[in-house]
């Protein structure tokens, strides 16, 4: 649904991709891993429009994004959770779900977005206790909640996750991982993941990519590459599990 062909994408003159090609099928969840640096975050911002690119990423088999900007982007219902979560801490819950909604209704009149939020609700309760609360009152965790539930009121077509384990509490990330699942599986939602977690990202990925210095390094499905030797050995830590 997805097709990135020789990707390129630059810093000014720093080219930090350096021809990609990536694949993401209907209904998977898909996986990019890799160092700090790597180029991780610049492949979603390349999708999403937010970057000077070139080569070729074309959706749904006929629409290149190559030439689009981030708002026509958007428009296509392709939503990017960025790193660092960036709600709007002085918005309610509430009001922040309802942003979410620009992208499909505008900014203006009566939101016809209840059967949206009745099914963000249903996915993370603990936002439906805090509805009224301020988003900056909100702990790490709800934060992030908020940010993917935001993302879902968007009602998307391809969601891009961008490290959102960063600064979690393990088993914060361990709930947030099998929402993640839920949202792919339940709604059948396709989603990129980016995550420095190598091991949750893997374990929960129909397909996956290494990046390395904007290259993709390895690719294959996510249970090969937990037992690939070269991944265990760079990725994963010498103690990781064999199985
Ligand atoms: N705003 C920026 N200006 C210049 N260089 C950048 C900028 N953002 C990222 N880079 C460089 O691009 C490369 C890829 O960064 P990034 O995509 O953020 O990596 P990752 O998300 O994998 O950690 C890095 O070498 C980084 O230094
Ligand atoms: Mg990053």
């Amino acid at each position: 649904m997805l097709k990135i062909t020789g990707l390129h994408a630059y810093y000014g003159s720093v080219e930090a991709l350096k021809g990609i090609d990536i694949n993401i099928a209907a209904g998977a969840i898909t996986c990019l891993i890799g160092s700090n640096g790597a180029g991780k975050t610049t492949l979603l911002k390349s999708v999403s429009g937010m970057i000077k690119r070139t080569g070729s990423i074309v959706f749904n088999g006929h629409d290149e994004l190559i030439k689009e900007n981030p708002t026509r982007i958007a428009h296509k219902a392709i939503v990017h959770v960025p790193e660092g979560r960036h709600i709007f801490p002085g918005l309610t819950v509430e009001e922040n779900l309802e942003v979410g909604t620009i992208a499909w209704h505008g900014f203006f009149g009566r939101k016809p977005y209840e059967v949206e939020m009745r099914s963000v609700f249903d996915l993370f309760p603990r936002l439906e206790e805090r509805r009224k609360q301020l988003g900056w009152s909100l702990s790490g965790g709800e934060q992030q909640m908020l940010a993917i539930g935001r993302a879902l009121m968007a009602r998307p077509r391809l969601l891009m996750l961008d490290e959102p384990s960063m600064g979690l509490a393990p088993v914060i990330i361990s709930d947030l991982f099998k929402k993640i699942v839920e949202i792919n599986k339940s709604v059948g939602i396709p989603i990129l993941l980016v995550e420095q977690n190598a091991r949750l990202a893997l374990e929960i990925s129909d397909f996956a990519y290494v990046i390395d210095q904007g290259r993709v390094t390895i690719s294959g499905p996510g249970k090969d590459l937990r037992t690939d030797p070269r991944v265990q050995e760079a990725y994963l830590g010498r103690f990781a599990r064999k199985d």
